[in-house]
């Protein structure tokens, strides 16, 4: 039965219910009064006939008045609500989260309007969130088409020329085929990129943590990047100032990825001529620092803290030829934070960027 229906029962009944009542307890009292004698019946008869129907439309008219003042206050404070709230959750599942109920009121209704707007409000941001996100996969599908766009035109193109017989000679072939390979690297290393990026996303990297020396671990490290910086010409330093006992508790692959990330972008970035990166591994009481530092074109203040976010890259990066998805960085917070380490970075635009990260020491009990 619907609301309105029980409304208007309850209403109606508020005014029968009595009516019978009254007329009920009259016709009693008269049958009990002609019961004792016909001639004090006769004498109650004429006496009460006019006094009945008069009291009866007086209290008809209470009835009535009372009956219309109690159905506008049940309409206005459950009918209305209740029809109001009704058609906000039927806008909710139309997906239409624009629909406000704002009250002063209180009580349940007040309570029920509040826990609705609440409600509302947080399905609203979600609903919202969701289509960032499509809108920041859509932008990620089309930068990746693009990026791996570049290294296949390069390999058809050698490929044909290796088919053409353009490279003649056997150390062309070979320049060829070289190429070929880098260029497939390069795709390789941007579908790793990626396969890395949807695991971390789904809190899916799989650690494999261990207790690591400091000075071991960075010397390694440092061997590799060294190598690669001096064959692009690249000045480099690395001051490590630990004991030399000093342990962290990390994955020593995923953590590569996090110094080689970071360097990445600082070759990636360079825009002076002597490109130059300082490494430093600093003491710093029960965690170490780990500084990596670049005379690069560097960050805008307003951007430093934005370029730890998912696709995100500054202007200056979007404009330019470098490619990149704006992903990089996302996954270097992920992992140092997944280690229960800080990352920040600080950069004097056009001269310099640091990026730090704070580490844990691993203590013996
Ligand atoms: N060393 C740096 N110097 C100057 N700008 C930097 C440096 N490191 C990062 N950035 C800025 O931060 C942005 C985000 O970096 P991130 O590594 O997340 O993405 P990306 O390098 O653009 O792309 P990807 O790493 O996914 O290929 C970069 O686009 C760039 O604008
Ligand atoms: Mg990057």
């Amino acid at each position: 039965m619907k609301l309105k229906t029980k409304i208007l029962i309850t209403c109606v009944a508020y005014i029968v219910i009595p009516m019978i009542l009254l007329l009920g307890a009259f016709f009693g009292i008269a049958r009990y009064v002609g019961g004792i004698t016909p001639q004090l019946r006769f004498e109650f008869d004429e006496m009460t006939s006019d006094l009945l129907i008069d009291l009866l439309f007086a209290v008809l008219l209470i009835l009535l008045l009372t009956s219309l003042l109690i159905t506008r206050w049940v309409h206005a404070s459950i009918y209305k609500p209740v029809s109001q709230l009704n058609e906000a959750m039927q806008k909710i599942r139309e997906g239409d989260f624009s629909y406000i109920l704002e009250t002063n009121k209180t009580g349940e209704f007040g309570d029920l309007y509040r826990n609705y707007e609440d409600m509302r409000m947080r399905l609203k941001e979600t609903a919202e969130e969701k289509t960032r996100q499509e809108d920041k996969n859509r932008e990620l599908i089309t930068n990746i088409s693009h990026d791996l766009k570049t290294p296949i035109t390069a390999i058809k193109g050698y490929a044909e020329g290796i088919l053409d017989g353009v490279a003649a000679t056997p150390e062309k072939t070979e320049k060829y085929v070289r190429t070929i390979y880098n260029k497939a690297s390069d795709m390789d290393k941007l579908i790793n990129e990626l396969t890395t990026y949807s695991k971390v996303q789904n809190d899916r990297i799989p650690y494999k943590f261990m207790r690591i020396n400091v000075a071991d671990y960075f010397a390694d490290c440092i061997e590799e990047i060294g190598l690669e910086l001096e064959q692009k010409g690249i000045e480099f330093t690395y001051t490590n100032t630990v004991p030399a006992y000093t342990q962290i508790i990390a994955d020593p692959e995923q953590f590569k990825k996090v110094i080689n990330n970071i360097i990445s972008n600082s070759i990636k970035y360079m825009d002076k001529p002597q490109g130059r990166i300082d490494i430093q591994i600093i003491d710093d009481n029960d965690q170490i620092l780990i500084d990596i530092a670049d005379n690069g074109r560097g960050i805008p203040q307003a951007d430093l803290s934005k370029v730890f976010e998912r696709f995100f890259r500054t202007d200056a990066s979007r404009n330019s030829a470098q490619g990149g998805s704006g992903i990089g960085l996302s996954i270097v917070k992920k992992i140092v934070e997944d280690h229960g380490g800080y990352i920040w970075a600080s950069s004097k635009e056009g001269i310099s960027t640091t990026m730090h990260i704070a580490f844990r020491k691993y203590m013996e009990l």
